[in-house]
């Protein structure tokens, strides 16, 4: 086993919020050494926003961005994003020649790869003369005379700083683990319950009740969780699958689902549909099917035709509009802005895109990533109970923790 001269920093976890906080530290002047247990590292960044990363978001510029986490306590990010914020990502980028552009909600994608970004970061840690060692288990991390000394199957390392970035749960096939959460705990941490978050949701009797048939269905719908002013809603894509709902509504929502709690899903959220039936059907001689139709044309056929096959729809379908009663329409108008759904569970952190909960950011200073319990201990990126909704909130919070504990050490 070699023993390493004490240096200044270690940083625990190579993935987007360790690498930028090595390279900024690096770039300081510090001597720092970033270890991963991983062989390929950037591996989630290589994968995010289908190949082509969703970096971060503009909907951050000029707000205080406490609205787009999920959290215990949602404002600690507010000092984080405005000392990096996602416009100082952007000028990262432009320095380095990555082209991006910004699609759906202010939502920035790498133009052509994301290992763009991973190779961008690489280069950043070789200008701070960062030290790597990839492929190494972490066995133990000790703290003594001021010193955190890192046990790996090889070596060991000493600093008097500690940097965890070890990110959640989230794809565990590519290298997460719970590893922050028990070094959290040793050093007296608390940890919020790590759960799957942006996850998809399933539901018992889905293939029964014959929902597996609108497999691959998409539509923009209005998801809402909760009531009075714990209510969140999301108006975005849903997509059907074989075992239940995803698409972007689904997988926002999922962040602040729990279980039990029943959803409320308006299929056609830019229609006040009841009146739509109501009003629109005099004088009319076309079929129901076809007037929904017609009304929403952002209701797809498929899902129009399983609707109104249910009892106790099943009637109507083929009469003429005029014909139908104005009860039977508002019912039918009813159902389709109010579907109620009970989740049974979601698809657990191989099919996550994030971990919501995780270590107690009351325990830690927001300006700085230090733990408030244990000297020269810091935590960034996801590895706090800190939650991003979908969009490059997720990256942006990695890179602005990661920017305010470089700027501590
Ligand atoms: P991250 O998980 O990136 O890195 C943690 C590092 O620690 C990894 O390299 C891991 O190997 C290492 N590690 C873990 N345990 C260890 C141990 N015991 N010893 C040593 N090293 C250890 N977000 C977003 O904003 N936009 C997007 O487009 C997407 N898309 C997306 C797609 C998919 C499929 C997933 C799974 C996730 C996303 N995300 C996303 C979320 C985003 O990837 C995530 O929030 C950040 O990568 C978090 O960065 P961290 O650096 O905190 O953790």
């Amino acid at each position: 086993m070699t023993i390493f001269a004490p240096d200044d920093v270690l940083v625990l976890g190579a993935g987007a919020a360790g690498m930028m906080c090595a390279a900024q530290a690096g770039q300081a002047g510090l001597r720092v050494r970033l270890i991963d247990h991983a062989s390929k590292i950037g591996e989630k960044i290589r994968i995010s926003g289908g190949g082509r990363c969703n970096f971060t978001n503009t909907h951050l510029n000029g707000h205080d961005g406490a609205a787009y986490f999920v959290s215990q306590q949602p404002r600690f990010v507010r000092h984080a994003l405005s000392r990096y914020h996602a416009g100082d990502f952007v000028q990262l980028l432009a320095r380095h020649g990555i082209e991006w552009q910004e699609k759906h909600r202010g939502q920035l994608f790498c133009r052509h790869s994301a290992t763009d970004i991973i190779a961008l970061l690489q280069r950043e840690c070789a200008q701070g003369q960062v030290q790597w060692h990839t492929g190494t288990r972490i066995l133990s991390v000790d703290y003594r005379n001021n010193l955190y000394q890192v046990h790996t199957e090889q070596d060991c390392f000493q600093a008097a700083a500690l940097v965890v970035a070890t990110g959640g749960l989230a794809a565990p096939a590519i290298g997460a683990s719970g590893f922050g959460y028990e070094l959290a705990k040793q050093f007296g941490h608390s940890i919020i319950t790590p759960q799957a978050a942006l996850v998809p949701l399933r539901f018992e009797h889905w293939q029964s009740h014959g929902f597996d048939a609108l497999a691959g269905v998409a539509l923009p719908v209005a998801v809402r969780c909760g009531s009075g002013k714990q209510a969140m809603v999301f108006e975005e894509d849903l997509l059907f699958r074989h075992k239940g709902l995803s698409g972007p509504a689904i997988l926002q929502i999922s962040s602040y689902w729990q279980p039990g709690q029943t959803l409320s899903i308006d299929l056609c959220p830019q229609l006040d549909l009841a009146a739509a039936l109501c009003r629109g059907k005099h004088g009319q001689k076309i079929r129901l099917d076809t007037a929904l139709h017609q009304l929403a044309p952002q209701l797809p056929k498929r899902l129009i035709d399983f609707w109104l096959a249910q009892a106790p729809f099943a009637a109507l379908a083929k009469q003429r509009w005029a014909d139908i009663a104005d009860h039977h329409l508002n019912a039918l108008a009813y159902s389709l802005k109010h579907w109620q759904v009970l989740p049974s569970g979601h698809d657990g952190h191989k099919k996550a895109e994030v971990t919501r909960g995780g270590v107690n950011v009351a325990e830690i200073d927001p300006k700085t990533m230090a733990s408030r319990l244990q000297p020269g201990l810091y935590f960034i990126g996801e590895v706090m109970d800190i939650t991003g909704w979908l969009g490059g909130y997720n990256f942006q919070w990695a890179w602005s923790s990661a920017v305010c504990a470089a700027r501590a050490l």
